[in-house]
């Protein structure tokens, strides 16, 4: 017991607790047509795998990604032989990467104890983006503020930091949501460096100061707190929330499949083991409805933007139908006018579409709940990569994909400034 101890406290729960992947692989297999989808469809929707599908099947012959626990390494290989089905490896060794970023996170947080200053360039705990959200407001009085918006199942405070120069007036805003998938940690890490980009930019760039002269911006870096707190403690891989099923012993819902949008219909479960289970009802994730709550007191918000990852692409509702949206032209235009601002800086490509069309169906989404409740210019952000890392793009990718992320971003919302309805 003693030794036990003794070692947990060296090593730390990061490392200590946290599920290993030993063996374990990324598949990407390439699907040309509809017939390969559904010879897919057997192998993914099978049990005995254990697959975790990273990137699904969608209309297009876009590949597949999914992740191949070292057991079924065999069996899968035989399968995809036997069907003809092309794949590739993506990632042959998934733990040698989990231990490399777990490595970079303790040596970052060595550091910054000891210089005491947040390296945007690093991943962080919950604690520490919470903190650097406190420093920000703090150091920015006139034009921070950090507000909490309600809790965590598991009872974490929810903080978002509310961006503006008018006080007291309900101003046009513009929501920016982010780590609602909590294992997309690109995005918990974009949007804590976008903050800090809003306070130094300010009085600086006319862009973004003329935005905040006529809106609010409200950014929550982290929409699912128990879920990222448990991809570092727990298990790297999770994307749920952490809440208890009455009815199962497997935990959590799709925070991004719970919106009062369509909701429970295509591309749900209602099998609370599955990675997009919708929940009991729509907003039983008590994460999802103090944003709902708080967007529907407010009462004047006129975008939504919500990141993900990953994929490297920027899309705009319908996810629950593939009828076009009323506003799906103009959508479609301020989309590719962000993503030609994006590739700029370096290159990087987006696609741009609507959810449904460009990658599956998705009930009950974010986007289209915004959407459908009258906030017009709603987005989806799957930031980077395509696939090379996945969800476990390293730490030295951080800046450049925030840096070309803002670019976008202040692309939308000089649109939305310039047409506030
Ligand atoms: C939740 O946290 C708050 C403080 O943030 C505390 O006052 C409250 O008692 C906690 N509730 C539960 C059920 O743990
Ligand atoms: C969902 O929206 C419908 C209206 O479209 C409303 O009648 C219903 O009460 C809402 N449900 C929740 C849980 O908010
Ligand atoms: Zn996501």
């Amino acid at each position: 017991m003693k030794w036990i101890l003794f070692f947990g406290a060296l090593i730390g729960p990061s490392i200590c607790g946290r599920e290993k992947f030993f063996g374990d692989q990324v598949f990407r297999i390439n699907v040309r047509g509809g017939d390969e989808i559904s010879k897919l469809s057997q192998l993914l929707n099978s049990d005995n795998f254990k697959l975790d599908v990273w990137k699904s099947p969608s209309a297009f012959s876009h590949p597949v990604d999914v992740l191949v626990p070292s057991v079924s390494l065999q069996p899968v290989k035989s399968f995809l032989k036997s069907q003809a089905l092309q794949y590739s490896v993506t990632i042959a060794d998934l733990q040698a990467l989990l231990d490399k970023e777990d490595e970079e996170m303790q040596h970052n947080e060595g550091q910054e104890r000891s210089n005491n200053n947040f390296n945007y360039g690093a991943y962080h705990s919950l604690e520490a983006i919470y903190h650097e959200m406190d420093n920000i407001a703090g150091e920015f009085p006139d034009l921070a503020h950090r507000l909490k918006i309600g809790h965590s199942f598991e009872n974490r405070s929810m903080y978002v930091l509310k961006f503006g120069t008018a006080e007291g007036r309900r101003r046009p805003a513009v929501w920016l949501n982010a780590g609602i998938h909590s294992r997309e940690w690109i995005s918990q890490a974009t949007a804590i460096w976008t903050a800090r980009k809003i306070v130094s930019d300010y009085g600086k760039d006319p862009a973004i100061t003329s935005i905040l002269e006529k809106m609010d911006i409200f950014l929550l870096p982290v929409a699912n707190p128990d879920g990222y707190v448990y991809t570092q403690t727990k298990n790297r891989l999770w994307r749920k929330t952490r809440s208890l099923n009455s009815r199962s012993p497997c935990i959590g819902a799709d925070p991004n499949r719970n919106w009062n949008s369509s909701f429970a219909g295509a591309g749900t479960s209602n099998n609370p083991c599955s990675e997009v289970y919708h929940g009991p009802h729509a907003n039983s994730e008590v994460e999802v409805k103090s944003v709902v709550d708080f967007i529907q007191q407010h009462g004047n918000f006129k975008c939504f933007i919500d990141l993900h990852s990953y994929s490297q692409l920027l899309m705009y509702p319908y996810g629950y139908t593939v009828n076009k949206a009323p506003d799906a032209e103009e959508l479609d235009e301020v989309a590719r006018c962000a993503a030609k601002a994006l590739a700029s800086l370096s290159g990087t490509k987006y696609q741009v579409g609507p959810i449904c069309t460009t990658v599956y169906p998705a009930s009950g989404s974010s986007t289209d709940w915004a959407y459908d409740n009258g906030i017009k210019y709603a987005f989806t952000f799957e930031l980077r990569d395509t696939g090379h890392y996945g969800f476990l793009l390293p730490a030295n990718q951080i800046i450049p994909t925030a840096e070309e992320t803002w670019l976008g971003l202040k692309t939308i919302m000089e649109h939305v400034r310039d047409h506030l309805y």
